[in-house]
């Protein structure tokens, strides 16, 4: 059932770029809003999207998407091309809901920003975790003026493992498999910052001015990276950690840490000068012998519909509000300076890494004096090639089975080193997780026939070209996966065994 927010008025929708795009239709169907066209040049995708979709008329270009007729567009196409492709938008009538981020380069915004000024459409940005229960609970509390003012807050979007890079986002294989995602595998993690500092704009209406980063020269083991930066210069991809500090408009500073790692991590902490949020409590009392509340945020209106939506309800939010704009003229958050602003301070950090921590102004880009300083600022870092991982005259019978191999190696991996360390530390963990220990060596135990034979066909790929950086990478993953140990079978069962029989 669709809600009747607009008075009857239903919006024509149409999406390009069918991955991340597909995960707005149950919102747009609760919204009222109709999914009329969609477009992906990608034959696997479009099909899936067909499944879930069947109303909406696909193509695989451009130009016959957008004589199709509707009046909105979800530009969710490669990561840096949505400057560009929104640009092409706004140019045939269309009012945009970009994905994060809304641009790659300085330049690139500036036309972005000229553009939307000059055809008056609706423009937003996607960027939904400010949308969860608990940042829009943060948010209406700082309105109300429980926390005072913004002093200082850390937010965290840290996600582990490698395994995004070699598959689709519904984790299917790439193909052909002799190569990264088209931009996962190279995009450096300061470029994607908006999910982190977002909710801090966001909930304190603050805007981020100046950013100094300390460059990271340290990547997660077994993913495909350059040799770094001090000695070709290439920065890593979501392999590594992005942390920077940025001074907001009123003078509070923010640590946003972004990063690839071996674990998630979405710690928040929001610290205001009447009360703070740390994760887990509210401290009130407007000094520190306070009362320390756990809190239970609950939704305003819209709740339930916007549960069901992904991402905590952000993916619901972020699509009410771009209607609500389109259909009311009410200003949704995220205009196209704010985008401006998001996008610039990832930008401009990893700008500042790279000069050794340097402080970077984040432009302010609702003034034509400023945007004229960075008209002509095409600075991008550095990042390896993800379609070339593998030499020129590689044979693609082997290379191809680089992405399907590591889909099905890389969570072996993690049970592997899940078992192996669990040993490790299995005295001095609490009751409660031994059983889990003890769980991952039966699985092991079980399964390691299908292991061995996952390691052997990663390491013919690894063989065949091992100073490429796909063959780099995957010596590297056979190492953290203890291939020598796993390879000696009748050892290693009896090292299990004898770990189960005293465990
Ligand atoms: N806000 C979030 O929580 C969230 C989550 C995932 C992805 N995203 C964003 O959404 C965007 C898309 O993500 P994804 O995971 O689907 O990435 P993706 O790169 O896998 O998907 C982009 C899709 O667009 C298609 N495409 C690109 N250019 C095209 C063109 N000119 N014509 C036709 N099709 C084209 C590609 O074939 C591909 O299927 C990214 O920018 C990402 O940052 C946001």
């Amino acid at each position: 059932m669709s809600l009747d927010l607009f008075g009857g008025r239903r919006l024509k929708m149409g999406i390009w770029g069918l991955g991340r795009g597909s995960a707005f239709v149950n919102s747009a169907r609760a919204l009222g809003i109709d999914i009329v066209a969609g477009c992906d040049f990608d034959d696997i995708v479009r099909n899936k999207f067909h499944e879930i979709c069947p109303e909406a008329v696909l193509t695989d270009n451009e130009e016959d998407f957008f004589k199709l007729d509707f009046e909105a567009v979800l530009v969710s196409t490669f990561c840096p091309n949505h400057a560009q492709d929104t640009i092409k938008a706004l140019k045939a009538g269309k009012h945009v809901l970009s994905e994060v981020t809304a641009f790659f380069t300085p330049a690139q915004g500036v036309e972005l920003v000229e553009e939307v000024e000059k055809r008056g459409l609706v423009y937003n940005l996607a960027e939904n975790y400010p949308f969860t229960k608990l940042n829009m609970y943060l948010a209406r509390l700082y309105k109300q003026g429980i926390f005072g003012e913004l002093a200082y807050a850390e937010f965290d979007y840290v996600h582990g493992g490698v395994n995004p890079c070699v598959t689709y986002l519904d984790g299917t294989p790439l193909v052909p498999g002799n190569r990264l995602h088209h931009w996962r595998g190279w995009l450096n993690y300061h470029y994607y910052c908006t999910h982190s500092l977002g909710p801090i704009m966001v909930i304190s209406g603050l805007r981020p001015e100046k950013v100094t980063a300390f460059p990271e020269d340290v990547f997660c083991k077994g993913t495909v990276h350059g040799k770094g930066r001090k000695v070709d210069g290439i920065v890593p991809n979501l392999c590594a950690f992005a942390p920077s500090l940025i001074q907001m408009s009123n003078g509070s500073v923010v640590r946003n840490l972004m990063g690839g790692s071996v674990s998630d991590s979405h710690q928040k902490r929001f610290f205001g000068t009447k009360a703070a949020y740390d994760g887990k409590y509210l401290h009130i009392g407007g000094a520190e012998r306070g009362p320390r509340l756990e809190i239970d945020p609950q939704w305003d209106e819209m709740g339930q519909e916007a549960e069901k939506a992904g991402h905590g309800g952000g993916d619901f939010w972020e699509l009410y509000y771009f209607a609500r704009q389109i259909v009311t003229g009410e200003k949704a958050p995220w205009d196209i300076y704010a985008a401006s602003d998001v996008t610039l301070a990832g930008i401009q950090a990893l700008r500042s890494a790279l000069s050794e921590g340097e402080p970077m102004e984040i432009p302010d880009f609702r003034k034509k004096e400023v945007r004229d300083r960075y008209r002509n600022d095409n600075w991008m870092a550095k990042h390896i090639e993800p379609e070339k991982i593998f030499p020129e005259d590689q044979d693609t019978s082997i290379t191809n089975d680089f992405a399907p191999a590591c889909k099905a190696f890389v969570p072996l991996v993690t049970l592997v080193r899940s078992a192996l360390d669990g040993m490790k530390v299995y005295d001095a963990v609490k009751k409660e997780n031994k059983i889990l220990v003890i769980e991952k060596v039966k699985e092991l135990r079980s399964r390691l026939d299908e292991i061995r034979k996952s390691y052997s066909r990663v390491r013919k790929i690894a063989d065949a070209y091992p100073s490429s950086q796909g063959g780099e990478a995957l010596r590297e993953k056979l190492e953290l996966g203890e291939e020598a140990r796993i390879m000696d079978k009748d050892a290693l069962l009896a090292e299990l065994d004898d770990f189960l029989i005293h465990a």
